[in-house]
């Protein structure tokens, strides 16, 4: 019931599912792209205004430094082999999370890519990079403050409407679904504001197997979700 504009994934299983081909968890990352990319174009041929990955958690750094840099570099060219078709998809690109993490290079091919692709009217896509979502509504209260202090905003105007605007999701409809691969049942400080209404969708399928014909099956068991928000008619 009611339109699906905003699909958020918690892209989870990746080591698992190299684990258990006992291959190195890189090639379960890099396998995972394969499914990134079924994803993204089923949405955009739905009409889904917004896909929201979590490509890589505030707290992922905090794994082994060969996993991280062998991250970064997947992510890197990715971004570098993808921006021509995502453009040729009309799709616009978004990048949220703490980027001053990352290396120069992929700071400025995120810059350039999101430049290139902000005109585009299709499916948004929003990758979640060294993001985490306490830390967004953390970074959200020092901008307002900060807007506070020069007179921009007045403390008796601040509200979930004015608040919202701050966020690294501002402007972009609150999430419909979300969905996490894998088995877990947790949100691993994912968006945390941006899901106060969504209807949640775990699988056990691990995020290398997942594909269009799973995107259809969580879409479907949205499609028969009851959503009240509260009210009752
Ligand atoms: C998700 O897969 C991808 C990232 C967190 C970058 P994992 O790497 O968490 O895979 P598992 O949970 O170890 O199987
Ligand atoms: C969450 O998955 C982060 C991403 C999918 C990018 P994790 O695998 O890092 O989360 P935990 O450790 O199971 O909570
Ligand atoms: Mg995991």
């Amino acid at each position: 019931m009611g339109t699906l504009k905003h699909i958020a994934i918690i892209m989870d299983g990746n080591g698992r599912w190299a684990s258990k081909r006992s291959l190195p968890r890189i090639l379960g990352h890099q396998q995972g792209i394969k499914a990134v990319h079924s994803v993204v174009k089923a949405c955009a041929i739905r009409d889904i205004k917004t896909l929201t990955l979590f490509a890589f958690s505030s707290e992922n750094k905090n794994r082994s430094t060969e996993e991280v840099s062998l991250l970064f570099k997947l992510f890197l060219s990715v971004l570098k082999q993808e921006v021509k078709k995502l453009n040729k998809h009309n799709i616009r690109l978004r990048i949220i999370g703490d980027m001053s993490l990352f290396p120069a290079k992929i700071q400025q091919t995120a810059l350039d890519a999101q430049k290139l692709l902000a005109g585009n009217t299709g499916l948004t896509l929003v990758i979640a990079a060294n993001y985490s979502g306490q830390w967004d509504i953390a970074q959200s209260a020092a901008k307002i403050a900060k807007a506070a202090i020069a007179g921009d905003i007045e403390a008796n105007n601040i509200n979930v409407e004015s608040f919202s605007q701050y966020l690294s999701l501002a402007n972009e409809p609150n999430v419909d679904l979300l969905i996490r691969t894998s088995g877990e049942l947790r949100i691993s400080n994912f968006l945390l504001w941006d899901i106060a209404y969504s209807e949640f969708y775990f699988t056990k399928t691990l995020w290398p197997d997942f594909d269009e014909s799973e995107l259809i099956k969580a879409i479907n068991n949205f499609n028969n979700r009851n959503r009240r928000f509260g009210t009752r008619l």
